[in-house]
């Protein structure tokens, strides 16, 4: 499974994060990485232990030409090629060590406000510009979460449609002392595309001409889930631990535009509150309730399929059958290599003028929520902690703050 995630890209930081502090510790796929932001705007993500004795770079100083360990001054560039050694430059120019030695390095793109990490074999593919990144006049924003369990566990949620009804309606309304049920799912639909999988669903409340069936929710391919305003990504930190990933897009109001967001800010959210009790209020946390909740790694040998099942067991079918596409050494689903048609990768979008047609902040009010997008809300709907800063960018930017607030600001 390692091999095979590794022929594609994973989003590990937001590039804001970087220029909050130039040197991020990443653990992916098992290996303990830095990733940096050198003085003249390079990234690079090397191997975290110094080549020389294995110092801990995350202690480095940030160079204009790549990141210098602090133990006794080796430099690095983004390449991983070693730059200086400054006694032995001194103590035997000629013999040029630092050009036999190279620090592991991987490869690091900048998209959509978030920093990629490919730990690939080359040519690596392009990093996916999904549909969404391409669009204008929206506020952004990248938010983490630290989940400890495996990813996949994470990942066959998005293909799991029964789950909403229970774990986000039925669970909340007894959260919230409500009583009430939610419409019951009558019929699912799966299938596979080209860049992951679709569920389609029928809930007492609906019918077939309603986009939940014709148009569906979509997991991308081989860790996401997209859900039309927002992307999650399950990136596998190792066996045991997961970086939840989100990207979340919302259109500001006409009254705003033309709006160009300078810089997509970044939080993480806690998944326990200072109780130590798990925070149950948001669909996200209450996700990752369910997945921690299966275990560190969930032990398939126990498990009771059902006819609700049919999307995670297509999910292992696909899974199993990539893995041994890349052990016989042919490419796997879903890789991007023509930059044509990489320019913009349309996905299935239920309301897509939701996103790219201009209207007034009370127009889209009225439309999101008669559509159940929960758009233009006052704070973030979709996971518990987003900072006060932040929450005043997004009212600023939606224009929930009139002029006359502003000012006074
Ligand atoms: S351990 Fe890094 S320079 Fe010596
Ligand atoms: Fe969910």
């Amino acid at each position: 499974m390692g091999n095979l995630l590794r022929r594609y890209w994973h989003p590990v930081a937001a590039i804001a994060e970087l220029e909050d502090r130039p040197i991020k510790p990443i653990r992916l796929l098992g290996e303990e990485l830095v990733l940096f932001r050198s003085g003249d705007a390079r990234f690079g993500l090397v191997d975290r232990h110094c080549p020389h004795r294995r110092a801990d770079l995350l202690n480095g100083i940030i160079e204009n030409s790549g990141i210098r360990c602090s133990y006794h001054g080796w430099c690095f560039a983004p390449s991983g090629q070693c730059l200086e050694q400054p006694f032995e430059d001194i103590a035997n120019p000629t013999a040029r060590f630092r050009d036999k030695i190279r620090i592991k390095s991987y490869g690091v793109e900048a998209k959509a406000g978030m920093l990629w990490a490919y730990l690939g074999p080359e040519p690596a593919p392009l990093v996916p510009n999904w549909e969404p990144f391409t669009w204008g006049n929206g506020f952004k924003q990248v938010v983490f979460a630290d989940v400890p369990c495996n990813w996949f566990q994470c990942q066959e949620n998005s293909c799991d449609p029964v789950h909403f009804e229970w774990m986000h309606r039925n669970w909340s309304s007894r959260l919230s002392g409500d009583g009430s049920y939610g419409p019951r799912h009558l019929e699912l639909q799966f299938e596979e595309f080209e860049f992951g999988h679709i569920y389609r669903r029928v809930r007492e409340d609906t019918d077939k001409s309603n986009p939940h069936w014709t148009v569906g929710a979509t997991t991308l391919w081989p860790n996401a889930f997209f859900l039309g305003d927002h992307i999650e990504w399950r990136v596998p930190v190792d066996d045991e631990n997961t970086l939840s990933v989100t990207w979340m897009f919302h259109r500001v109001p006409a009254e705003r535009e033309p709006y160009v967001q300078q810089r997509i800010p970044w939080w993480k959210g806690p998944i326990k509150d200072e109780h130590g009790n798990w925070i149950t209020s948001h669909v996200l946390n209450q996700d990752i309730v369910a997945w921690v909740g299966q275990g560190r790694i969930a032990d398939r040998t126990r498990e009771h399929l059902g006819r609700s099942d049919a999307g995670v067991h297509m999910l292992r079918r696909c899974f199993e059958a990539n893995m041994r596409l890349v052990e016989e050494g042919k490419e796997p689903k879903g890789l991007i290599r023509d930059p044509e048609r990489n320019i913009c990768v349309e996905l299935p979008i239920k309301h897509r003028e939701m996103f790219t047609q201009s209207m007034s902040l009370q127009q889209s009010r009225t439309l999101g929520r008669s559509l159940s997008y929960r758009l233009n809300e006052p704070e973030y709907q979709h996971q518990w902690g987003q900072p006060e800063a932040i929450k005043r960018e997004y009212q600023i930017a939606m224009g929930m703050i009139s002029d006359d607030a502003l000012k006074t600001i």
